[in-house]
């Protein structure tokens, strides 16, 4: 593929009038966050105040892949226990995802099934704040979404790849737009200021041990996407199993029996009510 047209693919994706707006309120916090008299108070008060969206993040939040099942009743509290990166995550990955038409949703479970892994991942390696390391899960596939808004028509061809080669969805993105959903999270992790563990986390996780910065955030979500393809939960679109990319594993201290702790404590999840984080 020409590099003209890997440019141009990248403009259509990127044209920014029509990148997935991203609720007022989160500039708004932006700024205030950068006043160093600002009190998280002032924050909950400003998220609050968008009715709709404090009600997704509070469901969000008060499922059980944060760890606070059904403990959370005000945005205050979750920004407390969660952390404004936690909660400015949420808010993206449900801005964008809402927008993914029914034929997606095997998505959502799969970024949502991702970010319960990654919590429990985190937390087997002896992480703090395991919850950044679910979000990351929960937005590491948000450039396949991405592409499904934009850019339609590659989507549909990027589709046809997978079925009749037998490809990874990855493999068939390269073919199809020259570059695959890795670049596309780091190009709309800097669009939308996201922190760099983040970026890391989500751009990172296809090549996790070559991260410059924080390789073990890209490493988790790297074995968190790995544990739910293996157990197949919703579709991260293709039906293959990628390669377990054994240096995560030594990265993050994680030998093989530890897999296996995670995989029965994600069965438990999945077979309580872990995955019933809706859209709505
Ligand atoms: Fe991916
Ligand atoms: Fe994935």
């Amino acid at each position: 593929m020409s590099d003209d047209l890997r440019t141009e693919r990248k403009g259509q994706l990127l044209a920014v009038k029509d990148l997935p707006t991203l609720p007022k309120v989160l500039e708004e916090v932006t700024k205030l966050l950068e006043d160093p008299n600002s009190s998280s108070q002032q924050i909950a008060k400003l998220i609050s105040r968008d009715q709709v969206l404090s009600a997704k993040v509070l469901k969000m939040v008060n499922s059980p892949i944060y760890g606070f099942p059904g403990r959370i009743s005000t945005i205050q509290h979750a920004l407390v226990l969660l952390g404004f990166n936690v909660i400015k995550g949420l808010i993206i990955s449900s801005s964008v995802f809402e927008l993914m038409n029914t034929s997606m949703v095997g998505l959502w479970e799969h970024s949502v099934g991702c970010a319960m892994a990654c919590n429990i991942i985190a937390r087997e390696a002896g992480f703090k704040e395991p919850e950044e390391y679910a979000v990351a899960g929960l937005l590491h596939d948000l450039g396949k979404v991405i592409v499904a808004l934009q850019l339609p028509s590659a989507k549909e061809e990027i589709d046809t790849q997978v079925r009749e080669w037998d490809l990874l969805y990855l493999e068939a993105e390269k073919k199809v737009l020259g570059f695959s959903h890795d670049r596309i999270n780091a190009w709309v992790a800097d669009h939308w200021n996201l922190p760099l563990n983040l970026k890391v986390g989500i751009a990172g996780h296809h090549r996790p041990v070559t991260a410059q910065h924080y390789p073990k955030m890209a490493c988790v979500v790297h074995v968190g996407d790995f544990l739910v393809r293996t157990l197949e939960v919703g579709s991260g679109g293709d039906d293959l199993v990628p390669r377990l990319d054994p240096d995560a594993l030594a990265l993050l201290q994680l030998d093989l029996g530890q897999l296996d702790t995670v995989l029965d404590a994600m069965l438990l999840e999945i077979a309580g009510d872990g995955l019933s984080m809706g859209l709505g």
